[in-house]
């Protein structure tokens, strides 16, 4: 007698709150597993993986998050992208972003690009690499081009930032110049 009043009763309490175990969800009366992509919370639900995050597995509760340098903007996806060269993936949810003027990335999987060195420039947005500057010329902002050693400077080094001036006694008749030359007289 007791266990034909406990049976009905627990029958009815799991028919009017349905639900599997998380992982799984509802599907009329039935329990389908998670596809990948979606995540099952709650064994009633299956929900799309947000951007940003993935699942690769079946059955799963909640979505794996890109790892850092990785993204993927779309939602209900598989995998996540690794961020490319010349770009940087400070936030997983959106598409790359190219590297501004000035700074680089040379690797995959960058969160952030990296400032050129000091006497060295790049003027393009993309960059996997900044320029050395050249001889007689000047670098002392890594956005812009380089800038030649005006009449009276010179710069016989790569990688400067500043031109040297000519010594008392000589000069450079054009600019750009390696060296400068003595005044006669
Ligand atoms: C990432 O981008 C999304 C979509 O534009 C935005 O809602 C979110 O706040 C951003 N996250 C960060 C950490 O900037």
């Amino acid at each position: 007698m007791f266990l034909f009043f406990v049976l009905p009763l627990c029958i009815t309490v799991a028919f009017t709150n349905p639900s599997c175990t998380p992982g799984f969800y509802l599907s009329g009366t039935q329990c389908r597993k998670c596809q990948i992509g979606s995540y099952c919370p709650d064994g009633q639900t299956q929900l799309t993986c947000p951007p940003g995050s993935y699942t690769d597995l079946y059955e799963q509760s909640q979505c794996r998050l890109c790892r850092p340098g990785w993204y993927q903007f779309k939602s209900g996806s598989t995998v996540c992208l690794r961020c490319g060269l010349g770009c940087s993936c400070a936030n997983s949810t959106q598409l790359p972003e190219q590297c501004d003027v000035g700074t680089y990335a040379d690797l995959y999987g960058q969160t952030q690009c990296r400032q050129c060195r000091k006497g060295y420039y790049n003027v393009k947005k993309g960059a996997t690499y900044c320029t050395k500057c050249p001889l007689g010329h000047e670098c002392a902002n890594s956005k812009v081009a380089p800038i030649p050693c005006p009449i009276g400077f010179y710069n016989a080094l790569y990688e400067q930032t500043k031109c040297r001036p000519c010594i008392k006694g000589s000069t450079t008749q054009t600019v750009g110049q390696t060296a400068c030359i003595n005044v006669v007289g």
